[in-house]
């Protein structure tokens, strides 16, 4: 393991590929500490990773119990993300009260401060960092009690998922455009938070979703090229549509352009390995944070914020 500070990746096995590609184009040389968890020597951010953890220090400790008292004197929320020795991390994890990874439910509402979070590298050493990507969901691991009757398809969590994390939430009596939108999941969680929301796509959307929510309607259309009249009237633009990366960049650097839009949710979709460069593009735009997600397949998650 390198030496002094440096970041942890936690990757997700079918992934690797895309990890290994990214972290030597970028030029970050990672060691295995536990299966899937990889450290490195420099603080680069990585996309295609679970959780990324800048400014991690190494602590070594005698006992469960002065590890838990090293840790509380480092800070008061801590969350454990598994790993080596995981039945020893488990025991330091209680002795600090650390926060359990246990099934969500979905709230607008719920407030998720800031989580330091530490895995075992040895019986007696550990890693943490102060500030994980991931937060209190250290590991990126994010399970919800699901929603089984209400949303049209299981893409619903990717926006619950994402919602969380950002803090990003379509409020009450917003203006939302949703592209690619059928056969409607993203709408149906945009509707149920009180939105008015615009679904774009090449086919119509589940037709149950329309009679039960007023407060959706359909166009159909491209979702790389919506009417002038729906953007101009946006406030949250959401994107799980189907398309090239490459594609979909130049229109939400146009449509940062909208004095109206305050954020943007997208889905990055991707066959075959990832271009690199797109992905560095989109992560280059003020007010971008990059995340893959726990629900999200071969994809990453954009979330921009007006600043
Ligand atoms: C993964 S599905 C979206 C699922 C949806 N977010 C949900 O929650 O149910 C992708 C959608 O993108 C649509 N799509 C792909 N390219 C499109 C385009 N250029 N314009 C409009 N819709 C497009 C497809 O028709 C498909 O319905």
């Amino acid at each position: 393991m390198p030496a002094g500070p440096g970041a942890l990746y936690f990757i997700r096995p079918e992934l690797s590929q895309e990890f290994g590609d990214e972290a030597r184009q970028r030029g970050v040389r990672t060691h295995e500490i536990a299966p899937g968890i990889f450290s490195a020597g420099q603080d680069i951010p990585l996309y295609w990773v679970l959780d990324y953890w800048p400014q991690t220090e190494r602590l070594a400790f005698t006992s469960i119990g002065d590890a838990a008292k090293k840790l509380r004197a480092l800070g008061r929320r801590w969350a454990y993300a598994g790993g080596a020795s995981f039945r020893r991390g488990q025991l330091i994890a209680e002795a600090l009260k650390a926060k359990k990874q246990k099934q969500q439910e979905f709230s607008p509402t719920a407030v998720h401060p800031p989580c330091a979070a530490f895995t075992l590298s040895h019986e007696n050493e550990l890693v943490y960092s102060l500030a994980p990507l991931k937060g209190a969901f250290a590991g990126g691991k994010m399970i919800f009690a699901e929603d089984k009757k209400g949303p049209p398809s299981r893409a619903y969590l990717k926006l619950w998922e994402a919602a969380t994390l950002s803090g990003v939430y379509p409020q009450a009596g917003e203006a939302v455009l949703d592209l690619g939108a059928t056969p409607g999941g993203w709408s149906y969680v945009a509707a149920t938070l009180g939105a008015q929301v615009t679904m774009i796509d090449r086919s119509p959307p589940d037709a149950g979703l329309l009679k039960k929510f007023p407060r959706l309607r359909f166009i159909a259309g491209d979702g790389l090229k919506p009417p002038r009249a729906e953007l101009e009237h946006a406030v949250v633009i959401l994107s799980d549509m189907a398309c090239e990366p490459a594609k979909l960049l130049p229109a939400v650097q146009s449509w940062i352009t909208l004095p109206h839009v305050r954020a943007m949710i997208c889905t990055l979709k991707f066959h075959g390995l990832s271009d690199k460069r797109v992905i560095a593009a989109f992560a280059a735009i003020a007010g971008a944070k990059i995340y893959h997600l726990w629900h999200n397949g071969h994809e990453l998650t954009w979330v921009w914020q007006r600043l």
